[in-house]
């Protein structure tokens, strides 16, 4: 089945290359000079809360712009977050749901996070779910055994897949420069998927999964070839117009 790439810029809490409303400029000026991205491939980029409607405003339409989480109310005393239904008013309908930066420092669990993603997909949200496994659980050959609990927590809240899309992270290629090798990742994303139709059927050749963890402009095109990977989840490679938009061309 063909499956629409999908690549994301997750410019983490970057504003843009720097820490400034004037380096957010700079690189949505820079996306919009680049090459425009293919019809046939979907890409995002998902920037801090603080920016998300300064850089909608601002993006060229070929773009979407996505937020990096919600909670999973809709309102009321939760001080520092921010709801789905806040985000849908504001017109960002795309929402990244349990990156390993989520899990890993601020503790999010896979209960949380299936309810978020319930309550994304409830108000028609885009969601990406994250899933991967650490350094020490590839190498002790449990990497299955890690992915199979987040992923169900994705299976269990997900009625209708036509807006989930799953990023694979392997924990140890995020930031590190320690790409998984195409292989690497084409075989963890076939697994994922064959977990996937075990639970959903042939509903899982669509679903799309991501890869993400250290992707750039050089091994991007190697990895796209993958059978299985059907996108990027991309972090410090976004953060520079040109390194993103030779990501999202290998589409
Ligand atoms: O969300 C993006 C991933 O965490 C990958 O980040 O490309 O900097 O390794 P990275």
């Amino acid at each position: 089945m063909s499956r629409m790439p999908i690549v994301g810029g997750n410019w983490k809490m970057n504003a843009g290359n720097g820490t400034t409303k004037q380096s957010v400029v700079e690189l949505v000026e820079g996306l919009n000079a680049a090459p425009k991205p293919s019809s046939g491939c979907e890409v995002f980029v998902a920037v801090p809360y603080i920016y998300l409607d300064s850089v909608s405003s601002t993006i060229d339409k070929s773009f979407k712009v996505s937020a990096q989480n919600m909670y999973k109310e809709a309102k009321g005393a939760f001080t520092g977050e921010i709801s789905g239904e806040m985000l849908m008013d504001m017109g960002i309908s795309t929402v990244i749901i349990g990156h390993s930066e989520r899990r890993d420092i601020f503790g999010e669990t896979d209960a949380l996070l299936g309810a978020k993603i319930s309550k994304a997909l409830s108000l028609g949200m885009r969601v990406v779910a994250c899933c991967g496994e650490h350094k020490e659980e590839r190498e002790a050959g449990t990497t299955m055994d890690v992915l199979v609990p987040q992923l169900e927590a994705i299976v269990a809240n997900t009625e209708d897949w036509s807006n989930l899309v799953i990023a694979y992270e392997p924990v140890w290629a995020i930031g590190t420069g320690l790409t998984a090798t195409p292989e690497q990742a084409q075989d963890t994303h076939a697994k994922i998927r064959e977990w996937l139709a075990s639970k959903i059927g042939t509903t899982a050749d669509g679903v799309r999964i991501q890869y993400g963890g250290s992707v750039n402009d050089k091994n991007a095109a190697e990895l796209a070839k993958a059978p299985d990977i059907d996108g990027f989840l991309v972090g410090g490679a976004s953060l520079k117009a040109g390194p993103f938009s030779t990501i999202y061309g290998v589409f």
